[in-house]
């Protein structure tokens, strides 16, 4: 029952239908129409549920700084252990002679997993950052 598969049908503009189907073909030979369309609707349930409060998300961070900047790898060392609960693992890369990347997998309630990664991303020094956040289906 659960993998049964339900048809319906959709009616599309055609440049809608054009520039849908070149994305079809951007996913690759393995995806048809109907795989990117059960994707999309995957996604956008995704999203949906990681927006609602009370809900366990998994977060992934990544930043890039300067590690010369004054003190901001001990500030962002601290906050990581004020939340040794929440941060499930980091990863230090050296880009280059002066910046690094860090990804933070972080686990939680959706507003937790926000507010750390708010507070990483709002430390002085650091450059660039993006959360990527999706939902493990269970209540937090
Ligand atoms: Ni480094």
């Amino acid at each position: 029952m659960a993998n049964e598969l339900m048809r319906f049908s959709v009616a599309m503009p055609e440049d809608l239908l054009i520039r849908f189907d070149r994305l079809v073909s951007r996913r690759g030979l393995a995806k048809n129409r109907s795989e990117v369309v059960r994707d999309l609707v995957r996604d956008a349930l995704v999203e949906e549920e990681c927006s609602m409060p009370g809900i366990e998300v998994m977060g992934t961070l990544t930043i890039i700084f300067d590690h010369h900047a004054s003190d901001l790898q001990e500030k962002l060392h601290t906050i990581q252990h004020d939340y040794f609960d929440n941060i499930v693992s980091s990863m230090h890369v050296h880009v280059d002679a002066h910046t690094c990347l860090e990804v933070i997998v972080l686990r939680g309630e959706t507003g937790l997993v926000q507010d750390i990664a708010n507070l990483i991303l709002g430390t002085k020094g650091v450059q660039n950052g993006k959360l990527v956040v999706t939902t493990t289906g269970r209540m937090a």
